[in-house]
């Protein structure tokens, strides 16, 4: 999502250089997971007290939803991968337009805020460059529970004396949604069950933070989620998990450039469909005990994919994989069924000699035998990854501006891929 206030700020105006051709080796450390960090963070608004967050990966989207806390009056401390959020002092219970635009995520706090004051205004998110988007189905659980909730002046102002617990049907998986509702259903009266909930391992992960503060959640990691409302909770003292598409992003970064790399402290478990399909286009994959070992081959077979929900391809390695398979020998085809406009890196693929064709929801990519280093753009958060492994394997020089996507999801990534012996800098 592009927000305005990013073009007066100096990270507007950087790029990324890189220098391709680079096959990267030795070892590097994943951080932890965004989106169980945003989810876990959100959940601190559930009770008073000094919750302990550790393993918090140091990225925009995390700085913003402190902001948004903060903003309601909430402590942070956000200091070594570390985070103590204090909510005793929360006075105002609402999420502004300015913050909650450069971040969809921001809508996680509707459900604690519901949940624990009865009240919130919290702004709708609004589009972004992947699409709609639209939180509809946050809503319908919210009022499923009792809340009353209206739509105005562009925020969701939503009310309620206590929640009560409630069957809710989701007709679309949804992540945020299912946790946003997970944390309204700790604090409800009564029983909830979610019904065609997100499998994903970051909602596993809020479960077992919210668990910890006392929650009564059974079945997350299942598409049912059965929560027994409490009527308090405790602060937490919690470890995010590694994040799985950073730890993606590696292995794709090793096998496009023919590298050799060790991937430390990530979950391999999470990972499933992903590295079926970089085996599958002839990488060799050792794993571990919290580790992955890659090493790329000379030639890449083309694979088909198919994003679904977890424990499916994942949508966030969508473009990556991608610019893995424009330099494969022979066609595959990329089928989004996530989000409805997640192609925007295909024009600036195209842009570095990729040979790829839309249709619908699919992406029909020809393999070339090279890429060639260009001028491109990001236009998303991973959009911007799959440039930066495209340019990795390139010939010659790609720089890649308006990288403040990047921040938002990647720690660091110029600084691990260059320890890996990329060239790669920001100016
Ligand atoms: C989360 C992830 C994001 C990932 C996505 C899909 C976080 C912070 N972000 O986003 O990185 O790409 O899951 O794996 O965890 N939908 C509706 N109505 C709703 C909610 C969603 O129609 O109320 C639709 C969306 O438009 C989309 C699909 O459901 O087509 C899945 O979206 P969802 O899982 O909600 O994505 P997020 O939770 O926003």
């Amino acid at each position: 999502m592009d927000s305005g206030s990013w073009l007066l700020t100096p990270e507007f105006m950087k790029s990324i250089v890189i220098n391709g051709g680079r096959q990267l080796s030795g070892e590097v450390s994943i951080s932890g997971a965004k989106n169980a960090a945003l989810p876990i963070i959100a959940a601190s608004l559930l009770c008073e007290g000094e919750h302990r967050i550790a393993n918090v990966p140091s990225l925009v989207d995390v700085k913003t939803l402190t902001k948004i806390l903060r903003n309601m009056g909430v402590t942070v401390e956000l200091a070594d991968h570390s985070a103590v959020i204090d909510s005793t002092k929360l006075a105002n219970p609402e999420a502004p337009y300015d913050l909650v635009r450069t971040m969809r995520a921001s809508v996680l706090v509707l459900g604690p805020l519901v949940a624990r004051f009865g009240k919130a205004r919290v702004s709708l998110p609004g589009g972004c460059a992947i699409g709609a988007r639209p939180v509809n189905l946050h809503i319908m659980g919210l009022e499923k529970m009792g809340a009353t909730i209206a739509i105005e002046h562009g925020y969701i102002e939503a009310n309620a004396e206590r929640l009560k617990g409630a069957r809710i049907y989701f007709d679309i998986v949804t992540v945020t949604g299912t946790e946003n509702l997970m944390m309204a259903a700790a604090l409800a009266d009564g029983v909830t069950i979610l019904e065609n909930a997100a499998r994903e391992p970051e909602v596993i992960d809020l479960a077992h933070a919210l668990i910890q503060m006392g929650a009564k959640i059974e079945g997350a990691g299942t598409d049912v989620i059965r929560i027994t409302g409490v009527e308090k909770l405790r602060p937490m003292n919690y470890r995010v998990l590694p994040d799985r598409i950073e730890t993606g992003t590696f292995v794709i970064a090793a096998a496009i450039t023919n590298g050799s790399v060790i991937i430390r402290d990530c979950a391999p478990q999470h990972l499933d469909a992903l590295l079926a399909k970089v085996a599958e286009s002839g990488a060799e994959i050792t794993l571990g005990e919290g580790t992955i070992r890659i090493v790329g081959s000379e030639t890449i077979k083309p694979v088909n994919v198919k994003t679904l929900p977890h424990p499916g391809f994942p949508t966030d390695m969508q473009a990556q994989i991608m610019s893995l398979m424009c330099l494969a020998q022979g066609t595959s085809v990329i089928n989004e069924t996530i989000f409805e406009n997640r192609f925007t890196h295909v024009a600036e693929l195209r842009r570095m000699g990729a040979d790829i064709v839309i249709e619908g929801g699919s992406a029909i990519v020809k393999g070339v035998p090279k890429l060639l280093g260009a001028p491109v753009m990001a236009t998303d958060l991973r959009a911007s990854a799959s440039l930066i492994l495209a340019g990795l394997a390139a010939e010659g020089q790609t720089v890649i501006s308006r990288i403040y996507h990047l921040d938002r999801g990647y720690e660091n990534i110029e600084g691990k891929l260059s320890a890996l012996g990329a060239d790669i800098k920001r100016v």
